[in-house]
């Protein structure tokens, strides 16, 4: 089943994905997240801390585990995904900071990380609910085209356009890295519940492409579509390529 929400800008997407994660946290507080950087998940922790700080939410029994993360950053450097978790929600909210996952970027034997985390996700019992953006050429995580649908967690080689499109957040476009490890497919797929957020019209054709076009591993995310839990939350922008009308099981 596939719902569709159409927000009305960034703000509203925000507010419309931290309810959907809020919904999760209450109805189980101690749910698995699996978490996403980027700019579009932002606004959405920004909108969560805000509520925690209200009193309307309690992280103190959820766990996380986060997508992917850069080969060869530590978790202080700034560029890193730790960092990024850390510094936009962690430490803001009553999360035991114990029970937050990032794979380890500076892991020595990348093999061995990667089995680890796998390990790690089934110990937790499973994603209960998976965050996700998208990038530009249909990437989730760094799931880059023509991946194999069936991996778990592995290091992948970044393509060129996801190495100039992250060069942005980079103080020097030099030090993107160029590999990192990512959960698979698969361990996606294995959520209970994925929740798949865009922004922007440069977000618009993908979109269209990856849930109005066919399955196939050159648009990672077009495999969503046989998820059987699937929101997508986007503002008007990253739809305006889309027709949603006559669309079934969508609402919007
Ligand atoms: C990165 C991340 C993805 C993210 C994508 C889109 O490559 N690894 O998990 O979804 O970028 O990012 P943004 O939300 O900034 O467009």
């Amino acid at each position: 089943m596939i719902r569709i929400y159409k927000a009305k800008d960034y703000n509203d997407l925000s507010r419309k994905a931290a309810n959907i994660i809020s919904a999760q946290i209450i109805m189980k507080p101690n749910c698995v997240l699996g978490l996403a950087t980027g700019s579009s998940p932002v606004g959405t922790y920004r909108q969560l801390v805000e509520w925690y700080k209200k009193g309307d939410l309690d992280f103190s029994e959820v766990h996380t585990v986060n997508l992917d993360e850069y080969k060869g950053l530590s978790g202080d450097n700034t560029e890193s995904y730790r960092y990024f978790m850390n510094t936009n929600l962690f430490e803001h909210v009553n999360i035991n900071i114990a029970n937050t996952n990032v794979p380890n970027g500076q892991a020595v034997d990348p093999e061995a990380e990667c089995r680890r985390y796998n390990e790690l996700i089934r110990s937790l019992g499973g994603i209960d609910l998976q965050l996700l953006g998208i990038g530009h050429n249909g990437h989730i995580g760094f799931n880059e085209p023509e991946e194999a649908f069936e991996k778990e967690t592995h290091l992948v080689a970044l393509t060129q356009s996801t190495i100039e499109a992250n060069a942005r957040l980079f103080d020097d476009p030099k030090d993107v890295p160029h590999y990192a490890f990512t959960m698979g497919i698969k361990s996606i797929m294995q959520a209970r519940k994925i929740l798949i957020i865009a922004s922007g019209a440069d977000k618009a054709q993908i979109m269209h492409d990856a849930f109005f076009g066919p399955v196939t591993p050159k648009i990672p995310a077009s495999i969503l579509q046989i998820h059987n839990d699937l929101t997508i939350v986007a503002d008007e922008a990253a739809l305006s390529q889309t027709d949603l009308k006559g669309m079934k099981n969508s609402d919007y």
